[in-house]
């Protein structure tokens, strides 16, 4: 996978009915011009997601999963999983922080769906981020470590570079109230600098400097592009903002310019 192209990733979570989300597509399809250097990935709740896979148009748009059950297929009632998604999305969301801290899953949980999602073909955009009392107490560099390693256990040299990584502090997510608190880049930068320095400890410096590494909290299309221009980012998952069809084009188009402006050829390491 290639850090060619700008990443922006709309996570809907839990909001848009069927109806709704084939509005908004039908809305943001409009607006969003498609261009080489930006890739731009809905990840809708799972019941539109079929519909959805008809309705749009894959050069512009791709799709993701919020979330997947690790095992093929079974006696698990009310779960989907990675296979049946396969050919419907190109992209799942791993880990993101409602799944560990409202659902409570565990690096266990995590690290088998991102080996279901790589099985079955479908990219992993892998979340780690501290909580607020983590980060009082000075453990933002253990907690990714561990959510790192948590995540890639099992995960081969070959495989990694196929993963995406969101950082996304979850004292920093407006988590649909709007009142997240912004990350200073500055601090986001060490971050990403610390996630690549850990690829490069598991699986070598071409890894390192291959992999996709994502931004994601409180983004809004007046600061997007101070996230976008931190060294080593390669784009942004956004939340509350990807619901609404307008700001959420600002922050593809200034995507666009933050590419051609070609400030992440190197990964900060
Ligand atoms: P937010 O959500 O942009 O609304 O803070 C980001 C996320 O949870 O992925």
């Amino acid at each position: 996978m290639a850090r060619d192209k700008t990443l922006i990733v709309g996570n809907w979570k839990m909001n848009l009915n069927m109806h709704e989300a084939s509005l908004y597509v039908h809305q943001l399809a409009k607006l969003v011009k498609n261009r080489r250097d930006v890739e731009v990935v809905l990840a809708p709740t799972a019941l539109t997601l079929q519909s959805l896979s008809l309705q749009v148009n894959y050069r512009q748009f791709k799709l993701a999963a919020q979330n997947f059950y690790w095992r093929d297929q079974g006696a698990y009632t009310g779960e989907i999983s990675a296979s049946q998604l396969r050919g419907v999305v190109q992209y799942a969301l791993v880990g993101h922080s409602e799944r560990r801290h409202v659902f409570h899953e565990s690096d266990k949980d995590i690290r088998a769906k991102v080996q279901a999602a790589i099985r079955n073909q479908i990219c992993p955009i892998l979340c780690v981020g501290e909580t607020a009392s983590e980060r009082a107490d000075g453990e933002t560099l253990d907690v990714i470590h561990d959510q790192l390693i948590g995540g890639l256990a099992n995960v081969t040299s070959e495989e990694v570079e196929q993963i995406v990584i969101a950082y996304e502090p979850v004292w920093a997510i407006s988590s649909g109230d709007g009142n997240g608190h912004n990350a200073l880049p500055s601090d986001v930068k060490k971050v990403v600098a610390i996630i690549r320095n850990q690829i490069k400890h598991l699986y070598g410096s071409v890894a390192a400097n291959n992999i996709r590494v994502l931004y994601g909290a409180s983004v809004r299309a007046d600061d997007a592009a101070a996230y976008l221009a931190i060294e080593g980012i390669d784009g942004l998952l956004v939340g509350g903002v990807s619901l609404d069809a307008y700001g959420f084009n600002e922050i593809v188009k200034k995507a666009h310019k933050g590419s051609s402006l070609a400030k992440n050829t190197e990964g900060g390491i």
